[in-house]
């Protein structure tokens, strides 16, 4: 089973994004191990709705929240109906986003700009600063509790035309070692995931069309694209125990695909 040789300390995970792709992987996995799991869909309840539905059925215990992890009321709502549902929020996924959009820089409006900035940067902030502040006081009596967030390897390996996205991953870089540096006296650690190609709805066309999806499995030196649940591995760990000593850092998943830069020139 996933994760199986993991404990946990926290009992309750909000996972953002968690009803498609890694999220969902993360949901389930952790779901699996125990946790109680509060994901958010985007304008989706469909989606999340089978999410819950599986975890139910496999006897866990899940919430979904309609949420733009942009927005602060979204955010608070969120939280508080994890909180209300499970008790104090102790693990914290940050997996929702949205990719580039191609759009050269002189063609990129600010509104556009600004929704991959509020989706990709802004939600791990606000998602950030509400996770800790629940855990002020008498709620975390010992101390403690953990965050991923799920970043890419364009964090610092960076595409024309994705001004947007890879901006806001670079930040989301700096915002992770900029939290763990400041969250380690109260035993919070913070770390990232940067995930290569992942088969997820964010690569759909790879998913529907096996001729691209081979196409690009031979630009990666390990010859395939990542499995969600791959990535979910990696997450449980960093949440875990196990993990205790680690924070601060960025751990790619990406068949080596990252370090392709800079070759054949
Ligand atoms: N799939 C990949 O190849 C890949 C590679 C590197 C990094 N990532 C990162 O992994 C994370 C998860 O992506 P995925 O591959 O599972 O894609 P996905 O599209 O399946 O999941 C992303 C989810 O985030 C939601 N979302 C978008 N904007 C939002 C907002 N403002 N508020 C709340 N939810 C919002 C989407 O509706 C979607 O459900 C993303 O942060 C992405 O950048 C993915």
């Amino acid at each position: 089973m996933a994760l199986d040789y993991l404990d946990f300390t926290g009992d309750c995970v909000v996972v953002t994004g968690g009803s498609s792709g890694i999220g969902k992987s993360c949901a389930m996995a952790l779901a699996g191990r125990g946790l109680a799991v509060a994901i958010t869909h985007f304008h989706d309840p469909d989606e999340a709705d089978e999410v819950i539905g599986r975890i139910h059925a496999n006897g866990g215990r899940a919430i979904a929240c309609d949420a733009d992890v942009g927005d602060e009321d979204d955010v608070e709502a969120l939280f508080a109906a994890a909180e209300s549902a499970f008790g104090p929020v102790r693990l914290l996924v940050n997996s929702a986003g949205r990719n580039m959009s191609g759009t050269a820089v002189q063609d990129m409006s600010l509104d556009h700009f600004d929704r991959v900035m509020r989706a990709d940067l802004y939600g791990p902030f606000l998602t950030c600063r509400r996770f800790v502040r629940g855990l002020e006081g008498k709620d975390n009596p010992g101390g403690g509790g953990r965050i991923v967030n799920v970043s890419s390897i364009h964090e610092a390996a960076p595409r024309a035309g994705a001004v947007d996205y890879d901006s806001a991953k670079g930040g989301l870089a700096q915002l992770t070692a900029t939290l763990a540096l400041e969250l380690a006296p109260r035993g919070i650690a913070v770390n990232g995931v940067a995930p290569g190609m992942i088969l997820t709805p964010m690569n759909q066309s790879a998913l529907d069309d096996p001729k691209e999806r081979a196409r690009r499995a031979r630009a990666i030196p390990w010859g395939r694209a990542g499995r969600p649940e791959e990535v979910a591995e990696l997450v449980g760990y960093l949440l875990s125990d196990r993990a205790d000593y680690i924070t601060g850092t960025t751990v790619k998943i990406d068949g080596a695909l990252s370090l392709k830069v800079a070759q054949d020139a």
